[in-house]
């Protein structure tokens, strides 16, 4: 793998919408075995990460350690993928070690990683069972915090690695009946900011993917199916696509759709006006 450039803030590039949806198309000339960088995905058995995870077999240059809870789901992502299945569970500290530990037996080493797997809860904060409000913090934040502190310092001693975090536009802007998760993915977002500081002047990256409403199962997993009219839901193909983009340019956030930079940018810069918006709007 090229050593990633560290480009600036990544932007969405709509006018790759238009290519195909399914990008698992087998790559004309697949580097071979040896020359390949090792990509553990999270949550591949499933949406976001089961379209990165076929877009990384795509590009042939990918070893692929296609991670995840349910054992169908994740044998089928890896078939496609020509990956290898590694089923675990993130809610508990024990399950991140474990797959860590199987990923590192697997392909001996680690290029990067891409934490897709989260879980999702709504409705409103006060009726939120306890047991949920743990599982949307351990999955969505603390597992994935676990995670890059166990698999940091091998790219660190191997100069070279990349971390993609899946947040979500939650995070950036606080979503009705959403709290715990919204709270969960800014904590990811912090955590990203944070981390890229602490990794200047080294070759590990970090790129915070940013995905407004995504057309996956994650509302049928949660319970709640997603009912706005607006914003209309992107496949999860077109995160995809931008997640590479951002791993090839080494991007630090990048939103997808572009637009929601726009929100996200006023609740920063203009707090009460946002607020008023926001209330307004929804
Ligand atoms: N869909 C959206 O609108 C949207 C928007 C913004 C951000 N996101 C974020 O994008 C990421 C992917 O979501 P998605 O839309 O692809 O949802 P999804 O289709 O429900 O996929 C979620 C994935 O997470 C895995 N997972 C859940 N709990 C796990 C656990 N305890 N241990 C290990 N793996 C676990 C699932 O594994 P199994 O299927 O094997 O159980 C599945 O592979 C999440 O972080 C989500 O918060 C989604």
């Amino acid at each position: 793998m090229a050593v990633l450039p560290h480009a600036e803030t990544g932007t969405e590039d709509d006018r790759s919408h238009s290519r195909s949806r399914h990008a698992a198309a087998p790559p004309a000339h697949p580097a071979p075995e040896s020359a390949r960088s090792v990509a553990l995905v999270t949550g591949a058995s499933s949406g976001i990460g089961a379209a990165i995870a076929r877009s990384l077999a795509a590009q042939g240059r990918w070893t692929l350690l296609v991670a995840g809870r349910d054992p169908e789901r994740v044998a089928r992502v890896a078939a496609e993928t020509d990956g290898t299945p590694l089923v675990n569970d993130l809610s508990t500290p024990d399950g991140v070690r474990r797959l860590v530990r199987s990923a590192v037996d697997a392909a001996q080493r680690i290029d990067l990683l891409v934490a897709s797997a989260g879980v999702g809860w709504a409705g409103p904060f006060v009726t939120m069972p306890t047991s949920a409000v743990d599982d949307v913090l351990t999955v969505d934040l603390t597992a994935v915090v676990q995670l890059v502190r166990l698999v940091l310092p091998h790219m660190l001693l191997q100069r070279r690695g990349h971390l993609v975090l899946i947040g979500s536009v939650a995070g950036c802007l606080g979503v009705e009946g959403e709290a715990v998760y919204s709270a969960a993915k800014a904590g990811l977002g912090a955590f990203a900011d944070a981390l890229r500081y602490e990794l200047r002047g080294t070759s590990v990256r970090v790129t915070h993917v940013v995905p407004g409403v995504v057309d996956t199962p994650f509302f049928a997993h949660r319970g709640v199916p997603y009912s706005r009219r607006v914003p209309r839901p992107i496949p999860p193909e077109r995160v995809a696509r931008a997640a590479l983009r951002a791993i090839d340019r080494g991007s630090r956030e990048v939103f997808v759709p572009r637009w929601f930079r726009i929100p996200a940018g006023l609740r920063a810069l203009a707090p009460a006006a946002y607020r008023q918006l926001a209330a307004r709007f929804g």
